[in-house]
């Protein structure tokens, strides 16, 4: 059995029963039985579940929901998200397996019950462009130990595992954030590691990318009217996607959806922000004259960098 537990590092130093033993007799002698640490909440039920998977008979590939021990997304959650403990995630299939990272389709769900269909991206622990201090990528977050930020730089496993994790947390916070403010993005339903679960965009089938589609002229122009005000919208908060391309925007029931936001850019922090705006908006302004719209990519660069201030 693979066993992983998480200690409570907020109980306070000096309040550590086990440490201070060490250094001799403290008031904290007579204060219990003698344990090694606490055991968080979801640690208990991280290793419940740890044994449990080795006594009961869960279909090959499943696992049970990771929701417990997860970070989670922004309330109010919507009501397919399926949080019960009793369930059980199962994987339908890969949708995209790339560089950095592969999406799984997964049912996660109460054995009988049809419960939801969430799209999982799981960052890679190789080949990884590398946050870094002056990139804006970081921005406010802080490597805790030097430890953790030399094991990056040199490429250990451990290391390339960390900076996964950072991409996914990157990638749930913007999707957070962007689904707090009513931009159109998959809700956000948990992170887990290197591992992030959002809301399927599709029916039977996934969304295709908005440079698959086949549409007529007319609508042609509303997605791009449609697109524009999803600009303005995030330029407004004092963002832009900053990978934005016809791949990394969904087309579900005539509405676009963004996808794929770990390198969120903050127009106002980032030295280089209307350099990304500009970039994002020539991307998908060349797509829609391509496709016989007529488009004001610099006049609308300008404005929404107006917007932004
Ligand atoms: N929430 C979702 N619902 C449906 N399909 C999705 C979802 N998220 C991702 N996909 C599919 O998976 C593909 C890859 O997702 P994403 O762009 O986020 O990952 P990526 O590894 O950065 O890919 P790439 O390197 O191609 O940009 C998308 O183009 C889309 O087809
Ligand atoms: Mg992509």
């Amino acid at each position: 059995v693979r066993t992983h537990i998480d200690f409570d590092d907020s109980f306070p130093d000096e309040r550590r029963p086990f440490e201070k033993r060490r250094r001799g007799k403290t008031r904290f002698d007579d204060a219990g039985p003698r344990r090694r640490g606490r055991l968080t909440e979801e640690a208990k039920t991280a290793l419940t579940r740890e044994l449990d998977d080795a006594t009961t008979d869960l279909p090959d590939g499943d696992r049970w929901s990771t929701w417990v021990a997860a970070e989670h997304g922004p309330a109010p959650r919507p009501d397919w998200v399926v949080t019960a403990a009793a369930a059980t995630d199962t994987e339908l299939g890969v949708l995209k397996s790339g560089k950095e990272a592969d999406v799984h389709l997964i049912r996660r769900a109460v054995p009988g019950t049809d419960g939801c269909v969430v799209a999982a991206k799981r960052y890679r622990g190789a080949d990884h462009r590398m946050f870094h201090r002056d990139s804006g990528y970081l921005e406010g977050r802080r490597m805790r130990r030097s430890r953790e930020m030399r094991a990056m730089a040199n490429r250990t496993a451990y290391g390339r595992n960390l900076i996964a994790e950072q991409w996914s947390a990157a990638e749930f916070a913007a999707l957070s954030r962007l689904w707090d403010v009513g931009v159109p993005v998959p809700y956000p339903v948990q992170r887990d590691g290197t591992e992030l679960l959002m809301e399927f965009i599709g029916d039977e089938v996934a969304a295709p990318r908005l440079a698959q589609v086949r549409v007529s002229p007319a609508e042609w122009r509303e997605l791009w009217w449609q697109l524009r005000s999803v600009l303005f919208l995030l330029a407004g908060e004092g963002l832009t996607h900053g990978d934005l391309s016809a791949y990394n925007i969904l087309v579900h029931n005539g509405q676009l959806v963004l996808i794929d936001l770990p390198q969120l850019v903050d127009l106002v922090a980032n030295p280089n922000g209307v350099g990304f705006l500009a970039r994002d908006v020539r991307n998908v302004a060349g797509f829609f004259a391509a496709r016989g719209v007529d488009v004001d990519t610099e006049e609308l660069i300008e404005e929404l960098a107006d917007e932004a201030r």
